[in-house]
Formats: structure tokens, sequence, C-alpha cells
């Protein structure tokens, strides 16, 4: 399985690319917006420390809007992925940019159909919003099994990148279920690694190691 970091802070991605973890980066108008940066500036960052995938997503709702931010985006770094709406217009600029070769990434799906949709249209990596149907009373990652039983029928290029992640488990359930990627928040990483077993564990091999040497 593959992490994604998803996130814009420089802070938090240089840390975790420094646990070797990461492999991509995944980023929304409300992360870019979070940081206070200009959107170029930002993603051109985060392009000279991550090497792997870098989600861009487009404003604009109506076609050609998204097409032409989508051709600037890609500009910005070979690694450039355009995040698409699952919306019709969405749906559209996906097929037209992958046919130019440009990857998509399509995002806000909340249903096996869309995600379908999205595959054939020629998505290189599709977003179900696991959290976001936590949110409202859904089993978001009963999403992911669905998806992860169709690809043991069909061989679909695209890959599941597990989003909208809120907390360890969803990480390790989506690995469960052969989900191919996980964008991963920053706080959510961090847990991951936190165990307070680990922490006494630490604790008494140094209290156990200072006491013989005392001896
Ligand atoms: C995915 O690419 C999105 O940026 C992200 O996972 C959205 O998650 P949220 O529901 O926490 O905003």
């Amino acid at each position: 399985m593959q992490f994604f970091l998803d996130t814009a802070n420089l802070d938090a991605i240089n840390k975790y690319h420094s646990w070797g973890v990461v492999n991509g980066v995944t980023t929304n108008p409300s992360l870019i917006a979070k940081e206070g940066a200009s959107l170029e500036k930002r993603i051109k960052e985060i392009a000279k420390i991550i090497k792997g995938p870098i989600s861009v997503e487009v404003i604009s709702t109506d076609l050609q809007g998204m097409l032409n931010e989508a051709r600037t985006y890609t500009t910005w770094g070979s690694n450039i992925v355009i995040k698409l709406p699952t919306s019709e217009n969405g749906l559209k600029a996906c097929y037209d940019l992958s046919d130019e070769g440009i990857n998509v990434n399509m995002t806000l799906v909340f249903s096996t159909a869309q995600a379908l949709l999205a595959a054939k249209a020629g998505a290189k990596l599709i977003s179900p919003f696991i959290g976001r149907l936590d949110d409202i009373g859904e089993d978001g990652m009963a999403l992911i099994a669905e998806l992860m039983e169709i690809y043991e029928h069909y061989d679909l290029k695209a890959k599941i990148v597990v989003a909208s992640i809120r907390h360890p488990r969803h990480v390790v359930e989506a690995a469960m279920l052969g989900a191919h990627i996980a964008t991963i928040p920053p706080e959510v990483l961090e847990k991951m690694i936190k165990h307070p077993m680990t922490d006494i564990g630490i604790e008494s091999f140094l209290r156990d190691w200072e006491k013989a040497r005392g001896n």
C-alpha cells in the first residue's frame, strides 16, 4: 500500500518525508487556503521535496475552466496530477485530459457508481471520501470494500486512494481490503507511530540499563 500525505504544509511534508513513508501528496483548495500560500508557489515547493504524485485540485466547475487550469498546473512539475470533482463536467474533463496524457485524480467520490464512471473515463487515481461518509452516518469503509471486490473481477487501471481518513484504523482497514493508496493527514500519521506500550518499554529498558551500570 502506498501512503500519500494529505496536506499542503511544508513542515509536515518535510517531517514525514524524512520517515521514508511518503509516496506522494494530495492537496485541495481548503488545505491550500489553510496555509495562506499562493497555489503555484506552494505546489512548486512541495515538488522540490516529493518526487511521487502531487495532486492539485481545480477550482473551476465549468469544463473549459477545468481544462485551462489543468493544463497550467501540469507545467509546474512532471509529477503533477490533476484533481477533478466527480461531477458531470469533471468526468468530461477527466476523459479529455486523460486522452492528452495528463494524469487525473477524481475526487469527492461518495459512491461505487461514481468510482466506476471515473475509472472508465480514464482516471489514474480515484479518491473515495470515507470519513465524510462516516460523518453523515454511512459506512465509508463499505464503499472501499465494494470497490476492491470489483477489482477482483476486472483489470481496472485506476488506483483507489482512500481519502478523508480520520484515524489510524481507517488506514489499517483500508490496507486489509487491499486498497492501493491511503492519503493520510499528518495528525493521523503522527498517531500511527504512537503506542503507550512502546514508550513504557523504552523507559523500562533504559531504567534497567542504568541500574545495571550503577551496580
Ligand atoms: C483527499 O484527497 C482530500 O484532500 C481529503 O482526504 C479530504 O478529507 P477531509 O474530509 O478530511 O477534508
